[in-house]
Order: structure tokens, then sequence, then C-alpha cells
């Protein structure tokens, strides 16, 4: 079997620019963004606000948003320049998934939105709801969506915190996203957000 081979990320940065109400007042959607690519630090920093992993008790991992039952149903791509990777919390590393830009692939998906092609990072939050459903029954897909909304939040407040802009994009089309990102079976896309440079 072939080895997985890990990219780390830089260790995320404990403090900021700006207070956290700075951020959450700064905080706007921002959809013009120059053609830049992000360092490995911020899209670190970015995924560490997404997913990283803030408490370690014995054997558990918990991460920095909020999830029902600690059932941490969702899955974190980054889409760059350089290829699609899929973050791992507990390493704070990526996986290589394809090695190819899919910006403008999730554009056109995205309905044609332009931040989605434009930005340096797209962070694609996944959701498996198997997990969730078998405990919670049907409450677990509204769980499931909850949490999204928690991760976008993290994301956009790092980003205000990093200089950098983000929008959250909710209209594109589920089964081209999927088969963009060659998502595995019960695996579906809820959010788009593309992190950039404010042009
Ligand atoms: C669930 C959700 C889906 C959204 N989808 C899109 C979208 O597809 N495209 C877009 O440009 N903005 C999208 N937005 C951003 C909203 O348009 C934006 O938050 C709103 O206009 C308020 O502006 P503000 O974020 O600057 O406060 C979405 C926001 C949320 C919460």
């Amino acid at each position: 079997m072939a080895e997985t081979k890990y990219i780390p990320l830089p260790r995320p940065a404990a403090r900021g620019r700006f207070s956290l109400e700075e951020a959450i007042a700064k905080r706007r959607s921002q959809r013009i963004f120059f053609r830049k690519q992000l360092s490995p630090a911020e899209i670190g920093q970015l995924l560490w606000a997404a997913q990283g992993v803030t408490a370690k008790p014995g054997n558990f991992y918990f991460r920095s948003a909020p999830s029902a039952g600690a059932l941490y149903p969702m899955e974190v791509y980054a889409v760059t320049e350089t290829g699609q990777y899929r973050y791992l919390p507990e390493k704070h590393a990526l996986v290589l998934v394809l090695e190819r830009d899919l910006r403008n692939d999730l554009c056109v998906a995205s309905l044609g939105q332009e931040p989605v092609k434009e930005a340096g990072l797209d962070i694609v939050l996944c959701a498996t709801y198997e997990r969730p459903y078998s405990r919670y029954g049907e409450r677990g897909k509204s769980y499931v969506d909850m949490e999204a909304g928690h991760i976008a939040q993290n994301v956009h407040l790092q980003a205000v915190a990093l200089g950098l802009g983000s929008v959250s994009i909710g209209a594109f089309d589920d089964a081209q996203v999927a088969k963009i990102l060659g998502l595995p079976e019960g695996q579906y896309p809820l959010c788009i957000i593309p992190v950039g440079y404010i042009a």
C-alpha cells in the first residue's frame, strides 16, 4: 500500500493583530481579491481556525469549533493554485488529493461566482452525515448544517485577523462540486469559503 505523504503546516499563532471584538466589527463579506497565493502560515492558520485541535484530553481531540456530540462530521478541503488538499486536524497537516488547480471548475459550479476562482484559497466544508444521523436521527442534519456555520464564522474572523478577506458561498451545484472534488460516497459539500488578499 502506498504511504500517505503528509505536508506539515506551520504551527498556528496564538495571538493576532486584532482583538476578537475588532475582528467581529471589521468582518464583511469580501468578493474582490488580488490573484495572489496565500502563504503556508496563512493557510495553516485558517485551517486551524476551521477545525484545528485545541485540546487533547487523553486520546480525544477537541477542535476549534463546537460539534454536536463531538462527532466532528466535517471534512475540510483546501483548494489552491497548486492543488486540492485534505486537512488533517490531528496532525495539523495536509494530504494532497489532486495536483491541479480546481478553482476555475469550482467557480463554474458556483454559478460563475468570481471570488471562487480569484481567491488564493478556497476552503470547502464537506459533511458526512452518517454518525450524526445514527446518533440523532433526522435532527442530525440541522446539527451538521449548524456546525458548518460555526466553522465558517471562525474562518471569517481568522481571515480578518490576518488582514485577509473571505465570503461564504452557498450557491453552487452540489453534485458538480462533489464531482470536481472527487468526494467519496456519502460526503456532501456545504460551503465554499474563498479567502484572499482584498483588492
Ligand atoms: C449560508 C450563506 C450562504 C451565502 N452564500 C453566498 C453566495 O453564494 N454568494 C455570495 O456572494 N455571498 C453569499 N453569502 C454572503 C452573504 O451575501 C452576506 O453574508 C450578506 O450579504 C451580509 O453581508 P456581510 O457578510 O458582509 O455582513 C452567504 C452567506 C451565508 C451565511
